[in-house]
């Protein structure tokens, strides 16, 4: 039995969808337990590619059953899109499980992520516009609309016109804007309901069953820890979990029960939105490798945002998530690079530190101290282990797991499934 949560150990997009399908394959249960559609988690299986924005990638696997637990928020008519979208592939869902407890992603959450994006002028956080941060401000504000709440016509009313009493009050005087009508909601989003009531369930029994019975188990995480709202770079991320905790708090299972947390990295860094970012590139590094590694959003399509790989933030991921493994992603876009650089300090205010300040204003101002590496430049798609790889991809490898104070497991050279080394069974 094993039960291991696999986080993006950076700001996101690290290829944690690759690295879960993977170990998917030999478990019975995988776990959706933060974010909503901000995500965008990419699987690819022989010709054919999957993006997946609310269901655990796991749902590409018949025998695997998929659960989207309390922490997340939903997106009614985006899930319901997602699943068609499925189906219409040939992939079943009936093992597709949503809690009771998730938030539901309502009309007017969208409509004030944006109007908050544009009030915001030029301290815009970037957003996905997909209504996250004012869901999640609902749940917090103990006026949100749960899946249970969703699924039963009275309960939804009466929720919907408590909220939108105050909803409408801001849009009026605010923002100017016209108020939404319960009515017209309802009546789009009724059928919704529906349709996803018969996936509603009570997840955490479901969990600690599956605990019981030694199944294996893997948490999904979304977004990066360096977006977390308690320990990323604040106010510049989510509003939700992101990090290895995350699992317990968004699913119902103590901390205890987990026994492996693997942070998914990539082998440099990118950044999608605003917010302090030391190691970006803006010359033909930056740009060879936002092409090479196809760097454009799988949600929004935005640019990402290319650097080093920031190993000061590494080491501060590893920490906030107790990882005991590294999976290092993207290796293969870093070839026919002449030279590579890792941060390995900050200059900050005329002095030189190790660790990853807590004061976003501090990180804007650091100045990344580099250690330079060879590069290889070969093409490495096609290796099968980790000596197959050019010497200097080893080096580099190392020195990553050294700076970040942990073992490496995994390493991804492609993002295909049989482009995947693994240096132990998990
Ligand atoms: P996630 O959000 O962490 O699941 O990552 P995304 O799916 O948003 O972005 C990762 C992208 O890299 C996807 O397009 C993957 O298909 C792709 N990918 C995954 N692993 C590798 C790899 O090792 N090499 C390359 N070149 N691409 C990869
Ligand atoms: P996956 O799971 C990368 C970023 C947004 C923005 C900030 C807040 O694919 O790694 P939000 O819409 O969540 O309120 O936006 O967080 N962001 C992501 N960046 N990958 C993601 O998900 C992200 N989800 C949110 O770009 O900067
Ligand atoms: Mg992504």
């Amino acid at each position: 039995m094993s039960c291991i949560v696999v986080v993006g150990a950076q700001w996101g997009d690290e290829a944690k969808g690759k690295m879960v399908d993977f170990l998917a394959r030999e478990s019975q249960m995988v776990i959706r337990f933060n974010g909503g559609n901000n995500a965008g988690h990419t699987v690819v299986v022989g010709e054919e590619k999957f993006k997946l924005h609310h269901i655990p990638v796991g749902i590409l696997y018949p025998h695997v059953r998929c659960l989207m637990t309390d922490g997340m928020v939903i997106d009614p008519p985006g899930l319901l899109d997602e699943m068609d979208g499925l189906a219409a592939r040939g992939i079943s869902l009936d093992n597709l499980y949503i809690s009771g407890s998730a938030h539901i992603i309502l009309p007017y959450h969208k409509l004030l992520d944006t109007l908050e994006e544009k009030r915001r002028a030029g301290k815009k956080i970037g957003t996905t516009g997909r209504g996250i941060g004012p869901a999640y401000a609902d749940k917090a504000a103990r006026a949100g609309i749960r899946m249970a709440d969703f699924c039963n016509p009275n309960r939804f009313l009466s929720r919907l016109e408590d909220a939108l009493a105050v909803k409408n009050s801001l849009l009026r005087h605010l923002y100017g804007e016209p108020p939404l009508e319960a009515e017209a909601i309802i009546e789009r989003y009724e059928p919704y309901a529906r349709r996803l009531k018969g996936h509603m369930a009570d997840t955490a029994p479901m969990v600690w069953e599956a605990l019981d019975s030694g199944k294996n188990i893997v948490f999904e995480g979304a977004q990066g820890s360096l977006l977390d709202i308690d320990q990323g770079t604040y106010p510049y991320l989510t509003s939700s979990h992101p990090i290895a905790g995350g699992a317990c708090l968004g699913t119902g299972v103590g901390p205890r029960q987990i026994n492996r947390v693997i942070g998914v990295v990539k082998a440099y860094s990118t950044r999608v939105g605003a917010g302090a970012f030391p190691t970006e590139l803006f010359d033909d590094t930056g740009h060879y490798i936002r092409e090479k590694g196809h760097e454009y959003g799988t949600t929004t399509g935005r640019p990402r945002r290319c650097g080093w790989l920031d190993a000061v933030a590494l080491a501060y991921s590893a920490r906030i998530n107790g990882m005991d493994r590294i999976a290092v992603s993207l290796l293969d876009v870093l070839s026919g690079l002449p030279s590579l650089k890792i941060c390995a300090a900050y200059r900050i205010g005329g002095r030189t530190v190790n660790s990853f300040p807590a004061d976003n204003v501090l990180l804007e101002q650091a100045q990344p101290v580099y250690e330079e590496m060879e590069g290889w430049q070969e093409e490495i798609g096609n290796a099968q282990s980790l000596d197959d790889l050019p010497v200097s991809a080893r080096l580099y490898l190392q020195r990553v797991s050294e700076l970040a104070g942990v073992p490496l497991c995994m390493v991804s050279v492609g993002p295909r499934r049989d482009q995947t080394l693994f240096l132990e069974e998990l």
